[in-house]
């Protein structure tokens, strides 16, 4: 058995004895000291630890929460992203009235029960749900984008919600793991769809031409696909999707169908969104700016600092190539990164052992 990593004496000893004395559930150690990840098994994932989060109450305006008030959000989990998610949720469950209303449903490529014990022991009062997300499902639908992180198999997991998700759930709001929620999620969740099958901010004034290709405007019969609609922009890191209306249109059939034309046919350079585009492009139910202040990351091309936009926010998204955490590391964050840096609750990196 060897430590994969550089591990401070002290914790060296205290790992050893519980090496010696294992014990499976979360505990608290010496001085104050949390170590969730605790068990008798040694790891096989590169997951990092976190502190725990308080407990959120519901306020008293709530009312018992029971099924027909739940508030269902989705979002996947990622070994790579995972300290985004964990800050994503504390600041969802931190600026909610009734927090205890929410159920979140994550979408794994592996189902590793390191990562059941993660969130158990980050939130200890979350109510949760984790799914397996099948690669193959995706496997030779993918086609290579301007960036790698756009290719993985777990970012088109949002394309299958509607297959995933229990039937019971019909609506749901997915966010992308680079966000800060600084408002009531229960306000977007009140959105009124209007009969539509996706809300989301959608921005008229970005030059929509620039995210096909000169392939698919030039082709008469693609262009068509816009008849009847001014199609504009929308971000699909942050979307409430009406699930029993996307089941009903078989849209997951129809997002497929566009990634096989890609595949033969170059027609647009990112990776999951366009084909969101070609189906519901100027035929979505738009809500306020304030619920996706997208770019944060930085240009995709580039990776340069942004500023935020002028107005109300009501959700910070890091979208882009940089990332809040990893700009921090490196002690050169951009001046929006100090506004995620109240919700890390990254403790260490992974306390890791192999055989
Ligand atoms: C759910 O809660 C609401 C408000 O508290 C209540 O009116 C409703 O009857 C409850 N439904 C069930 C199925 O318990
Ligand atoms: C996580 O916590 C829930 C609820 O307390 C429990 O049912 C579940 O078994 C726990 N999972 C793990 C892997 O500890
Ligand atoms: C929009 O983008 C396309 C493709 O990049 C470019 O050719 C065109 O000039 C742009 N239009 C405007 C109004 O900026």
């Amino acid at each position: 058995m060897a430590f994969r990593r550089l591990i401070p004496s002290p914790l060296l000893g205290l790992l050893s004895f519980l090496l010696l004395h294992p014990i499976t559930t979360t505990s608290t150690v010496g001085a104050g000291t949390r170590l969730g990840l605790i068990r008798n098994k040694p790891y096989s994932s590169n997951i990092p630890v976190f502190r725990e989060a308080p407990a959120f109450r519901n306020g008293d305006t709530c009312g018992s929460p029971n099924t027909t008030g739940r508030i269902h959000v989705a979002m996947t989990l990622d070994a790579n992203y995972l300290r985004g998610t964990m800050a994503a949720i504390l600041s969802m469950l931190q600026h909610s009235t009734c927090p205890e209303n929410v159920d979140f449903h994550f979408l794994a490529g592996d189902f590793d029960s390191d990562i059941f014990l993660t969130i158990n022991s980050t939130f200890p009062y979350l109510n949760f749900n984790v799914y397996h997300f099948d690669f193959k499902r995706v496997h030779g639908k993918i086609s290579k984008s301007i960036r790698l992180a756009l290719d993985q198999p777990l970012n088109y997991a949002r394309i299958y919600l509607a297959d995933i998700l229990p039937a019971d759930v019909s609506r749901v709001i997915y966010l992308d793991s680079d966000i800060i929620m600084v408002d009531d999620i229960a306000k977007l969740w009140e959105v009124d769809l209007e009969g539509k099958v996706v809300a989301a901010p959608e921005y008229c004034h970005a030059n929509f031409t620039k995210y096909f290709t000169e392939a698919f405007w030039s082709d008469p019969d693609l262009v068509r696909t816009f008849q009847g609609r001014k199609p504009c922009y929308f971000n699909t890191g942050v979307m409430v999707v009406d699930v029993d209306k996307w089941r009903k249109g078989d849209y997951t059939h129809k997002v497929e169908e566009w990634m096989a034309v890609q595949k033969k046919k170059r027609i647009y350079h990112l990776g999951s969104l366009p084909p969101f585009l070609l189906i519901f492009a100027g035929n979505i139910k738009a809500v306020d700016h304030r619920w996706n202040q997208h770019g944060l990351g930085g240009d995709n091309l580039e990776g340069k600092c942004r500023n935020l936009h002028p107005g109300p926010i009501s959700l910070l998204h890091w979208s882009g190539k940089g990332k809040p955490w990893l700009r921090l590391d490196s002690r050169k964050p951009c001046t929006v990164d100090h506004l995620w840096a109240p919700y890390d609750l990254y403790r260490s990196s992974t306390l890791s052992l192999e055989e």
